[in-house]
């Protein structure tokens, strides 16, 4: 569903598109990529469309800082971060799932959030006020997971993005998971989905209050 902009939220200037992308950062098939497709199906079920990028068997180079973004509004390397491109613009919403290496994010996450730079290069405006959610899976019970969650606020922050937390009892930040190491133990962490669905209802929310404020009322 393609809503535009009310006149004063012209200077966004690109549509309103009410869809949800959500990416994982992980290489793997495995507890990560499950997860956001968790976190995206209880979207659906709030009414919300979603999109369901992966890293895994991308090729997506770190960002080189050539600088030819700033000039060229567009990326010199030519690899499949040209996919997620168009669908970060689109976007109306991000879930951005990572697992915990070395207590942070993943290379392949930090990547994605790094090549956004030519994204932005060309349109400043790119991720303005859209709402972002963040996922962080663990092996460990306390192996980073906050942390990692906090470096992808802070790329939402950077970008004039709202990052969404599940607030108190449960879901301070957002979702935490802990693996075990394992697909399985991720889906047997309780506490793990009780922050997935506080988080994915605050988000999905925060969603439907942009929406509202964007939709033209005429
Ligand atoms: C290079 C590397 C570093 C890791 N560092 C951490 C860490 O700091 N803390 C932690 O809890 N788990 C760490 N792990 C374990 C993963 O976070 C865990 O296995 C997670 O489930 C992997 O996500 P996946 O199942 O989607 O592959 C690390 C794994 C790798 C490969």
């Amino acid at each position: 569903m393609k809503v535009l902009f009310p006149a004063n939220l012209k200077y966004l200037n690109h549509p309103y598109t009410i869809m949800i992308l959500g990416i994982s950062g992980s290489p793997r098939r495995m507890a990560t990529e499950h997860i956001l497709g968790e976190a995206l199906k209880m979207l659906q079920e709030r009414g919300l469309e979603t999109v369901q990028f992966t890293v895994r068997g991308k090729q997506i180079s770190p960002c080189r800082h050539c600088d030819y973004c700033l000039k060229n509004k567009e990326c010199a390397i030519k690899d499949d971060m040209y996919q997620l491109y168009p669908l970060f613009k689109e976007a109306s919403g991000l879930v951005v799932a990572t697992p915990v290496y070395n207590g942070g994010v993943s290379a392949q996450t930090k990547i994605v959030m790094d090549r956004t730079r030519a994204l932005l290069a060309a349109d400043q405006k790119a991720l303005t006020a859209k709402p972002g959610m963040a996922i962080a899976v663990g092996g460990d019970r306390m192996g980073g997971q906050e942390l990692a969650v906090q470096q992808i606020h802070t790329f939402f922050i950077l970008n004039g993005m709202v990052p969404v937390s599940g607030g108190f009892f449960g879901a301070n930040l957002g979702a935490t998971f802990w693996s075990r190491d394992s697909l399985e133990g991720a889906m047997k962490d309780e506490e793990g989905f009780r922050s997935l669905r506080k988080t994915v209802k605050r988000f999905a929310e925060m969603t439907e209050l942009f929406k509202r404020i964007k939709e033209p009322t005429g």
